[in-house]
């Protein structure tokens, strides 16, 4: 009578675990390429021999991850999917399920028979639930073309190797005073081995000249994860003095013409040596009339080379605004 009792009640016991479990699923999450753990809540309340048991953990397909036979573990049930990528905290009753990938994710079930009761009866299962998830590299901002007469710059941005796809990216412009966001269509593309996510933004944004200006990258990856920023990338207002700046080209362009100029003047100097005999001062002045805005280097070349050639002339360089360098060439 007590005996048939207590199994009446220990059973009803086991069916109400049962059904406990089986409603709700357990969440459990991983990092791709770490570890996963798939626990099996059970605490053994009676105490019953490992020899009793067999403990077993599948995924969804049916495809067992490991078992556990009379206290040992049981290769010859295991899929080769799980071949040496598994192992069993016996403390928590939690399997450890290594170098995850992204096809891990999804429904996992423990179970535990009690081999000699009623012809081995489950008496303990749960359900969990494995999310896989991979870090996006922090965003990286590229410059794609320089700021241009219309003052926008066409920047991209892009992170890599992240799971699930993410929420959102986009451009946040700072300045001293204001703060922009600048939404853009990301673009995701998908690694058809590992299934991890690269994804990039591109947009031409407002850049004032007299602004300072720093542009960030913000990457919003699932809702209850933290934003990632890139570095700021750094624009500094142009200082307002060249009212025209003379690109590097035409500086370029302007080196040869001068070096040519000088060269003529030298020639000048010799054949104007040679005809008189008798230097008047007044005529071996000339007057050098050199951009503004030439460097340093080619004012030292004329300076340098002048009064070396023509000892006898006296030279004044005479260094003032001109439109051209071309002034000086038809000079002589
Ligand atoms: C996984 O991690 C190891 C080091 O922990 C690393 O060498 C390997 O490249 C990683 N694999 C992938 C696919 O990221
Ligand atoms: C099981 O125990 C290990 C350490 O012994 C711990 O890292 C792990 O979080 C535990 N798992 C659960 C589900 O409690
Ligand atoms: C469980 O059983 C073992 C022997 O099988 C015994 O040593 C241990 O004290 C028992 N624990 C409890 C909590 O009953
Ligand atoms: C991923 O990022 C989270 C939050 O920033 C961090 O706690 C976690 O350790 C990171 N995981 C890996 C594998 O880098
Ligand atoms: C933009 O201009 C800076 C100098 O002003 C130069 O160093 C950089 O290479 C340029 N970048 C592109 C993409 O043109
Ligand atoms: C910059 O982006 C704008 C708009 O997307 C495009 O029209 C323009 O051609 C781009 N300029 C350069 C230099 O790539
Ligand atoms: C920023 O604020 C200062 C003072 O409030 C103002 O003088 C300046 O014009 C503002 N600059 C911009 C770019 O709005
Ligand atoms: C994603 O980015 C990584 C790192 O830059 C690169 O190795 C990989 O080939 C990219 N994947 C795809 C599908 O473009
Ligand atoms: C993966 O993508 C590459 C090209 O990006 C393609 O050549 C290859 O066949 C793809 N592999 C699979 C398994 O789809
Ligand atoms: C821009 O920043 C520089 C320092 O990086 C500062 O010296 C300059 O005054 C700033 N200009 C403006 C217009 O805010």
């Amino acid at each position: 009578m007590d005996l048939r009792c207590t199994m009446g009640l220990s059973t009803t016991l086991f069916v109400m675990a049962l059904l406990l479990s089986g409603a709700a699923s357990m969440k459990s999450q991983a990092y791709f390429n770490k570890t996963g753990d798939l626990p099996c809540y059970f605490t053994n309340p009676q105490n019953i021999s490992l020899d009793e048991l067999v403990v077993f953990w599948q995924d969804q397909d049916k495809l067992v991850l490991y078992e556990l036979l009379k206290g040992k573990e049981n290769p010859q049930s295991v899929d080769a999917n799980y071949k040496d990528r598994t192992s069993l905290d016996q403390d928590n009753w939690t399997l450890r399920l290594h170098n995850i990938e992204i096809k891990d994710k999804g429904l996992y079930q423990c179970f535990i028979y009690h081999r000699k009761s009623l012809q081995g009866m489950i008496i303990h299962q749960n359900d969990i639930d494995l999310s896989v998830l991979a870090n996006f590299s922090q965003p990286e901002i590229m410059l794609i073309s320089n700021r241009t007469e219309n003052s926008f710059i066409n920047v991209t941005c892009s992170s890599v190797q992240g799971y699930p796809k993410p929420k959102k990216m986009n451009f946040l412009l700072k300045t001293m005073n204001s703060t922009s966001e600048y939404d853009a269509v990301m673009k995701i593309i998908q690694d058809n081995i590992t299934g991890l996510y690269n994804v990039s933004i591109s947009s031409s944004l407002p850049v004032f000249p007299e602004t300072n200006v720093s542009i960030f990258c913000v990457l919003q990856p699932e809702p209850t994860q933290t934003e990632l920023f890139s570095q700021p990338y750094n624009i500094d207002a142009k200082p307002p003095q060249p009212p025209l700046p003379v690109p590097d080209n035409v500086l370029l362009t302007a080196l040869p013409v001068l070096l040519f100029g000088v060269c003529g003047m030298v020639v000048f100097f010799i054949t104007l040596k040679k005809r008189k005999k008798k230097p008047g001062p007044s005529h071996e002045c000339e007057v050098i009339r050199v951009e503004e805005e030439e460097s340093e280097q080619a004012k030292e070349r004329v300076e340098n080379r002048v009064p070396e050639r023509s000892d006898e002339a006296q030279c004044i360089l005479n260094i003032s605004k001109t439109d051209s360098g071309d002034k000086s060439a038809t000079h002589f």
